[in-house]
């Protein structure tokens, strides 16, 4: 990791790991996912500017309950969530704009809080420091040291010295699939002490209607999100796909546990990936698959967290278990 950025206040620094091959391997994927059925495409396709601005829409619908709900969560179980960590690292994986972590600091006395550290971890240098610079403002006496990268590097430059709690929230956890979940988790556990938590925010299993209006807002904001996911892969491949002649499509599959979102072809189509030297035909009604959001009740989660070495210490929810916030610790060799 090397420094990339360091504040005239000495309060933050900013490492990277990228190589600049983190890009390699993305063709190959591209291809393999759109030879399955149904056909898929990476869910980071989503992410240019256009697409991260309308994620941040998409967080503040009427419909999408979750960033809100996780945002009170914070707010009500933050100091006894915090009470263990007046000193320490906060790292956040997939900070992005960071208003989350906000809720947790404001939860430690003022005086306390130069003794935490917070660790932002994002693969996007400019909103990293972007937010860093904005937390440094807010928070006179706290340090930063962000982190860049893609998370397949190992985070080597945390301080095992220091008691370490780990954030990953929005329930992102979600979109990753079982197998790529526990290896991710698997990951933070390496990582992790034994007075050392992980706090995970959990999208919960619930009615139909209210899942799936969430992803199928009225003003249209999540249609255009997935459609994006198109224009992304026209510049980054060379793709010919036209938004317009697919339909968004997402629904609850109650067996899987999940939302999945797709695209659905309005009507016979002919496409062609120029990069990757791909033609394919799609008909009338058939789909793209472009993201799963899983949903967990407590039990799932503690199944999944257990086949990464760690168990739920705490289950944070409300009372109509909403969104839930999963306080986890390593499990020990006989647990
Ligand atoms: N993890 C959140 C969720 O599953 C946010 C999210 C990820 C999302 N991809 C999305 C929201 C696609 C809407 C559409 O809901």
């Amino acid at each position: 990791m090397t420094v990339i950025f360091e504040s005239d206040c000495n309060r933050l620094r900013v490492f990277s790991a990228l190589t600049g091959h983190e890009g390699d391997g993305a063709a190959q994927e591209v291809e393999a996912g759109l030879a399955t059925s149904p056909r898929t495409l990476p869910s980071k396709y989503f992410y240019d500017a256009t697409g991260s601005k309308l994620f941040e829409e998409i967080c503040e619908l009427p419909e999408y309950y979750q960033t809100r709900t996780e945002h009170a969560m914070l707010e009500q179980f933050g100091p006894e969530i915090m009470a263990g960590f007046a000193a320490g690292d906060l790292i956040e994986l997939g900070s992005g704009a960071n208003l989350k972590i906000r809720a947790l600091l404001d939860a430690v006395d003022k005086n306390q809080r130069r003794l935490i550290r917070y660790v932002p971890v994002d693969i996007s240098e400019t909103a990293l420091i972007e937010a860093a610079e904005h937390l440094l403002e807010l928070y006179p006496n706290l340090t930063i040291m962000g982190l860049v990268t893609d998370f397949h590097h190992p985070l080597d430059r945390l301080d095992h010295s220091r008691k370490k709690l780990f954030l990953f929230m929005g329930s992102t956890i979600g979109n990753l699939h079982p197998d790529q979940a526990t290896e991710f988790l698997s990951s933070v556990t390496a990582l992790m002490d034994e007075e050392d938590r992980f706090l995970l925010g959990l999208d919960t299993i619930k009615d139909r209607a209210v899942l799936e209006s969430a992803y199928n807002d009225a003003a249209g904001v999540t249609a255009a999100f997935n459609k994006n996911i198109l224009s992304v892969v026209n510049s980054a491949m060379g793709a010919d796909f036209d938004q317009d002649a697919f339909e968004h499509l997402a629904f609850f599959n109650r067996q899987e546990a999940r939302v999945e979102m797709h695209l659905a072809a309005r009507h016979d189509l002919e496409i062609t990936v120029g990069d990757l030297g791909l033609r394919f035909t799609m008909n009338e009604g058939e789909t793209i698959r472009t993201e799963i959001c899983r949903k967990f009740d407590r039990i799932s989660a503690e199944v999944m967290v257990r086949s990464a070495g760690l168990h739920i210490a705490e289950w944070y929810t409300d009372a109509e278990e909403t969104f839930a916030l999963a306080l986890l610790e390593k499990r020990s060799e006989t647990g």
